[in-house]
């Protein structure tokens, strides 16, 4: 019997904490230090309109809830200003202009903006080299990646993707990094642009690591 009892109390006790907890349309329910679920601070991606919100605990002496973070003249219930139209995160490069038709004038004025260990970026552009270009250009950039040669049980040996530049050739051997870069970020020919898979930073990697094969 007196197991019966505590399972009573049990019960009740569990009925009590789960009718605090009930949460509908217009009733948040019951919460258990609310201070974790809503930031004093402003957060930047919304705002409580509601005055009330966070009366029971108000700290701040004023007649508005302690959750009340509402700027009406911000536009979209934001605390967050939208930046201005072109703005660049700093420690970003500029959005590159020049445009595709301009690949000479590209590999003639475009120099690489990367400082710092040299042999190290040129070590993650080999990295990101022997995921982006390997299969098309190979190992030793002559064309020949397993996409760009026939296979070898080919009797026709027809390449899967034919045309493959060899940048091992005389016409491309002395190509500038700044060419290279632009041909990454445009394309060309039956080359597809790279620019939405690389970011700068990582097309001029490529392009040292490019130099380093072709000056081997
Ligand atoms: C799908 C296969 C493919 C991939 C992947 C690829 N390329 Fe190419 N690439 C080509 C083809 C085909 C050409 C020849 C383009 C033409 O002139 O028609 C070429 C040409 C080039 C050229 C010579 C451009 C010139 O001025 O003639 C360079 C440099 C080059 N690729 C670099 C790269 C680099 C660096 C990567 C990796 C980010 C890469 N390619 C990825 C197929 C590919």
């Amino acid at each position: 019997m007196k197991l019966m009892n505590a399972f009573k109390l049990l019960a009740a006790t569990g009925a009590f904490f789960l009718i605090g907890c009930k949460a509908h349309d217009n009733n948040p329910g019951f919460e258990y230090a609310p201070n974790m679920y809503h930031s004093v601070a402003y957060e930047p991606l919304k705002q409580i309109m509601d005055k009330d919100a966070g009366k029971w605990v108000n700290s701040s002496g004023e007649d508005i809830g302690e959750y009340y973070s509402s700027n009406p003249n911000n536009p979209f219930s934001m605390n967050m200003r939208v930046p201005p139209a072109n703005t660049v995160k700093r420690g970003e490069f500029l959005p590159y202009r020049i445009p595709k038709d301009s690949l000479e004038y590209a590999s003639r004025v475009l120099k690489n903006p990367l400082t710092g260990d040299m042999d190290e970026l040129t070590k993650e552009g080999g990295v990101l080299y022997g995921k982006f270009c390997l299969h098309c250009h190979g190992p030793k950039a002559m064309g020949d990646g397993p996409v760009g040669s026939p296979p070898a049980d080919d009797p026709n040996g027809v390449p899967p993707f034919a045309g493959v530049a060899n940048l091992q050739g005389a016409a491309l051997k002395n190509i500038t990094e700044g060419h290279i870069f632009h041909v990454i970020t445009w394309g060309k020919g039956r080359m597809g642009s790279h620019a939405s898979q690389l970011n700068q930073r990582e097309r001029w990697e490529i392009a040292m690591y490019v130099k380093k094969l072709q000056n081997q």
